[in-house]
């Protein structure tokens, strides 16, 4: 069979990770965390003193660190420059700055290129995550997913992963980096005009998988 391509969007706090990475361990796909790169990014940028309030500033490093990305849903990883970073990126730093890194075009063209070689590389077909995989990085793709849920649900369900973290405080940084995400000029969150909607409020993580497997299998 030829390799088949996935591409899974929405907001935070909808299950895009767990449900990608099931869904390609499953199939035997590859699996590609975006967001990860994009946190890798912006780690850098944190840790070499760019002002992450700069765009100019953070155009003129876009090309400077190296991200690599193993696409093994089983173990995915994440490296700056040789650097294990998968804790680092996910402090509240990274995750507060990373909209602002993101939205920066030579940002966007670097990594965009970044993902369109990993997935042109996966043998079998490739599960890649994110926030316009559908609309720009990938347009081609075989199935494309937009998940969504209810403010509510996306916030009790990244709190649930913080371990203690206030509800009504993810709640808020949540909804204001998905605003920053959907308004930006370049390539902003939005389905995909030929992408399946799936309001994931009212599913369990074991459902929202079923529901992909069986679209990606009517697909191959
Ligand atoms: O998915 P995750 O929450 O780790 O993504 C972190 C951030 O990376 C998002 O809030 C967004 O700013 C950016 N991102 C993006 N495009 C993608 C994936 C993530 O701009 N395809």
């Amino acid at each position: 069979a030829p390799a088949v391509i996935v591409a899974i969007d929405g907001p935070s706090g909808t299950g895009k990770s767990s449900t990608s990475k099931a869904v390609a361990a499953q199939l035997g796909l590859s699996y590609l965390d975006t967001g990860a790169q994009y946190r890798a990014i912006t780690w850098w940028m944190v840790t070499n003193g760019i002002d992450t309030d700069d765009p100019h500033e953070i155009a003129a490093a876009a090309g400077k660190p190296e991200i690599v990305s193993g696409t093994d849903p089983a173990a995915p990883t994440i490296t700056v420059d040789g650097t294990d970073v998968a804790g680092p990126i996910r402090t509240q730093e990274v995750t507060a700055k990373v909209s602002a890194v993101s939205a920066v075009p030579e940002v966007r063209t670097r990594i965009t290129e970044l993902q369109r070689t990993i997935a042109a590389g996966a043998p079998l077909g490739i599960v890649v995550e994110g926030r316009d995989i559908g609309t720009t990085v990938l347009p081609d793709a075989d199935l494309k997913i937009f998940l969504t849920a209810s403010a509510e649900a996306r916030a009790a369900r990244r709190s649930g992963e913080l371990k203690g973290a206030d509800v009504n405080v993810t709640r808020e940084a949540l909804i204001k980096r998905d605003a920053a995400d959907s308004s930006r000029k370049t390539s902003p969150l939005a389905k995909a005009e030929d992408a399946v909607e799936v309001d994931t409020t009212d599913l369990t993580l074991e459902q929202v998988i079923e529901c992909v497997v069986t679209l990606v299998e009517e697909k191959r």
